[in-house]
This record gives structure tokens, C-alpha cells and sequence, in this order.
């Protein structure tokens, strides 16, 4: 009988892990956010390590030493028991001699919870990429989303990452406090640009920052909301206006050494940005502006997804 490596369906990885080997450390997410679908039917449970590590010897066994990035599933790995994560990365590295790379899906709280030590230590092992959601640097949106983090919990966060030489990878989305309310729009585009602005490290490291853009799946606190009429989406140019405010008050005082990856280039995304801030905020905001002139270049609604 084949060996098969174990999944707990369904799975989702960020867009940057497409040729990363997936492996099942957690399942679940210990967080309920408003918006989120994929976790919400999975009971939260740290696997037992050895089975990982069974998981890890049928990849090498499929993969050989083709395997050069390693994902951690699911929600938020990042919470498990520093010396498992370590454990497991430890062992990654051990079999595939070309591996470059651990990285996990981590919520600020996690991070936070973590000693500066605990994170170097990830980090030499080879844990060295965290993709963190903060969705909003608006306070008050986050309590609504029940993200169960504020803006400083996302700063300080941040800040403890790089500490480490963990690199962040942060998530935000556009259009999460809905339409017909344009002073919340205002706010989350404001207070986002304020906490990216607070994070710039003064150094060269890469570091990135990514708009996803609102998606409504069945299931989700949102879309409850929506159905009772409580919840309004925004529509392609609201979405666009926003992100332009966004854009806008992004400001690293001429800081020359930022290097921020800026992507909106996720399925849910109306249109794809690619750019370093702020050195090239003005380009972006041409691909903005364009894309709220010209509405026939924006993604159709049905191609649209997680
Ligand atoms: C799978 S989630 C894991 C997040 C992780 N637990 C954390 O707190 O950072 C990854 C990211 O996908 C994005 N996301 C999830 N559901 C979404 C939705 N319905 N619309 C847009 N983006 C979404 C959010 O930015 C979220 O942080």
C-alpha cells in the first residue's frame, strides 16, 4: 500500500507557498475571525509530533531532495509548543538537504506569546517566514471582525519578528468594513497606512505587505450579516478608492533602505499591484487611478476566490 502524506481537507496556503511541500502540524485555527471560512469546521489540534515527522519521511521518500520550502498548515501553526515547532523544523532540515525555507501562518497573539528567544531560535532552526494577518490597523474594525488583536499587538509583533530575523509577511484586507460607510473606510485606510508606516525597519531586509480584497463565503460571520441586511460590500471602485487612501499616507520619511514588497496580486484581488514602498508609491497609485478609469481591466466578479 502507498504511503499517503495526511491532510485534514480543507487546506489553504498563502499564494507565495504554490511549490512549497504542505505539512499538517496544526489543524484549525484557535481564532474565530468574522470573515474567515476555511477553519471553521475543524476542531483545533496540534498533531502528535512523530505522526509529522511520519509526513516529513513520506515526502522525502515522493519529493526525494526536490523539496526546497516547507508550509506548516494550518490557521495559525505559529501557536504551537516552541519546542515542537522546533522539533519538527529541526528534523525538516535534517532530511531534505535542500531545504531553504520553514515558514507558518502566525496571528500577532502568537507571536507576542513567544519569548525573543524562543523566536531566535525558530529563526536559526530555520523557521524564517511568518505570514501574519492584520487585516485592518483600525481598532475598532478589528473588534468588529473579532480579530482578537489591536494595531499595537500587530506593531509590537512585527517588531519582535524582525528582532528574531523572521521575515513578516503580513495580510490586509480591502473592503472589510463594507460600503455605505465612508467614514469607516476612511479610518481602516488611514490607521492601516499608520501601522505599516510604524513597522518600517530602518535596515535593508525584505519585508511585505499584501491587500486581499473582501470575499464573503457562506458560513462566515460576515456573510450571516450580509443576509440580515446588517452587511453592505463595497463595489469595485469603493474597493479602489480605499486602497488609494491607503497608498497615499503610506510615508518611511524618506527612509532609502525600505524594502516593502507591496502585492494586491491574491485571487480576491479586482486588480494586480506590484510595487516596493514607498519608493514607488507614485506608480502604484498610476495603477490605481487606471484601473478606477478603466473598470472593463478589472477582475470579473466570478473569476474571483480565496
Ligand atoms: C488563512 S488566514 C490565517 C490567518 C492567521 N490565523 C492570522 O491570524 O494571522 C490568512 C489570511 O487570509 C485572509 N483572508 C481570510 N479570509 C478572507 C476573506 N474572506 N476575504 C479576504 N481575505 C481573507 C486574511 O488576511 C487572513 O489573515
Amino acid at each position: 500500500m502507498t504511503e499517503e502524506i495526511y491532510y485534514c481537507q480543507p487546506v489553504f496556503r498563502p499564494p507565495s507557498e504554490a511549490y512549497s511541500l504542505l505539512i499538517q502540524l496544526t489543524e484549525g485555527c484557535t481564532f474565530r475571525c468574522a470573515f474567515c471560512i476555511p477553519y471553521v469546521r475543524k476542531k483545533f489540534v496540534v498533531r502528535d509530533i512523530d505522526d509529522v515527522k511520519r509526513d516529513l519521511d513520506i515526502a522525502k521518500k515522493i519529493y526525494g531532495s526536490n523539496v526546497k520550502k516547507i508550509f506548516f498548515l494550518d490557521g495559525n501553526a505559529l501557536v504551537t509548543p516552541t519546542d515542537k515547532l522546533l522539533e519538527v523544523t529541526k528534523y525538516a532540515y535534517k532530511i531534505f538537504p535542500n531545504l531553504e525555507r520553514c515558514s507558518v501562518y502566525a496571528h500577532s497573539k502568537d507571536i507576542i506569546k513567544k519569548t525573543d528567544k524562543q523566536l531566535r531560535e525558530l529563526s536559526e532552526a530555520g523557521m524564517t517566514l511568518a505570514y501574519v494577518g492584520f487585516e485592518s490597523g483600525y481598532n475598532e474594525l478589528l473588534k468588529k471582525v473579532n480579530k482578537h488583536a489591536t494595531k499595537k499587538d500587530h506593531i509590537d509583533a512585527s517588531k519582535k519578528l524582525m528582532k528574531a530575523e523572521i521575515t513578516l509577511s503580513a495580510t490586509l484586507i480591502n473592503g472589510l468594513g463594507g460600503g455605505n460607510n465612508s467614514e469607516l473606510s476612511e479610518k481602516h485606510a488611514l490607521e492601516s497606512a499608520d501601522l505599516v508606516n510604524k513597522i518600517c525597519p530602518d535596515d535593508d531586509r525584505i519585508w511585505y505587505i499584501a491587500f486581499l480584497t473582501l470575499m464573503i463565503p457562506p458560513g462566515t460571520e460576515i456573510f450571516k450579516e450580509r443576509s440580515k441586511g446588517q452587511f453592505q460590500e463595497m463595489n469595485s471602485t469603493e474597493i479602489l478608492q480605499e486602497l488609494k487612501m491607503f497608498v497615499q499616507n503610506i510615508d518611511f520619511h524618506n527612509n532609502n533602505n525600505a524594502e516593502c514588497i507591496f502585492r494586491c496580486n491574491h485571487a480576491s484581488n479586482y486588480l494586480p499591484i506590484k510595487g516596493i514602498l514607498d519608493r514607488e508609491k507614485e506608480s502604484i497609485l498610476s495603477t490605481i487611478n487606471y484601473g478606477l478609469t478603466h473598470s472593463e481591466i478589472l477582475k470579473p466578479e466570478f473569476y474571483r476566490g480565496l
